[in-house]
């Protein structure tokens, strides 16, 4: 191994499997959501979905490090921060979730909770025709805000010289001689 660098482990075995399960039910979800005959499989897949998020908001109390809400809590200060350092060319190394990609891991959490608990009531027949455009909305914003979360990964992946999606799948990433901002 090259000297000065330090394999570390960043997520435990239920993040990444709360991850590629929720790549996989939201997938399903969207695919299937025009679909009369694909009905049930869209309903399941929205549960499923429910209950990942609902997983990951108590394993972001009592999970690993970096994989809990306090260390990639994005407060203002530390996104400026971070696109500040984005600006200036010199971009802050996170061992975790940067303060960016972090905000856009709360708004899929939150659209994706909203999305399943609408679906839910528009498969009950409630809410009416307000439920239904909750449902869209938030579904279609998650939609938009999955596509800049995939952007954002191959961006930070390119910054700093390292295989975001491979850490994602393995929980290892190799850590350079540095100190990380987080
Ligand atoms: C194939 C497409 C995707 C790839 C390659 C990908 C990759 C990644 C990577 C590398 C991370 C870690 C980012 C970091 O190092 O800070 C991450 C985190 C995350 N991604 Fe994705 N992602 C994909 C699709 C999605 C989709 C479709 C969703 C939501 C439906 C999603 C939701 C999340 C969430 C919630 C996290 C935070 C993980 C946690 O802390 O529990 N991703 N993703």
């Amino acid at each position: 191994m090259q000297t000065g660098i330090k394999p570390i482990r960043v997520w435990d075995l239920p993040t990444r499997l709360f991850h590629w399960s929720l790549v996989a039910s939201f997938a399903t979800a969207f695919l299937t959501a025009e679909s009369e005959k694909l009905r049930d499989v869209h309903v399941i897949a929205g549960y499923t979905l429910a209950g990942l998020i609902v997983f990951r908001l108590l394993w972001g109390f009592v999970g690993g490090a970096h994989s809990r809400f306090a260390d990639f809590l994005p407060t203002p200060r530390k996104v400026i921060g971070y696109l500040k350092s984005l600006i200036n060319g010199e971009p802050q190394h996170y061992v975790g979730h940067n303060p960016a990609g972090a905000l856009a891991i709360f708004a899929l959490l939150g659209l994706g909770f909203t999305s399943a608990a609408s679906g839910w009531a528009v498969y009950e027949d409630m809410g009416g025709q307000f439920m239904e455009g909750l449902h869209e909305v938030a579904s279609n914003g998650m939609m938009a805000v999955v596509v800049i979360h995939i952007a954002g990964v191959i961006v930070s992946s390119w910054l700093h010289r390292e295989n975001l999606v491979l850490a994602m799948i393995t929980g290892w990433k190799k850590l350079r001689n540095e100190n990380p901002a987080g």
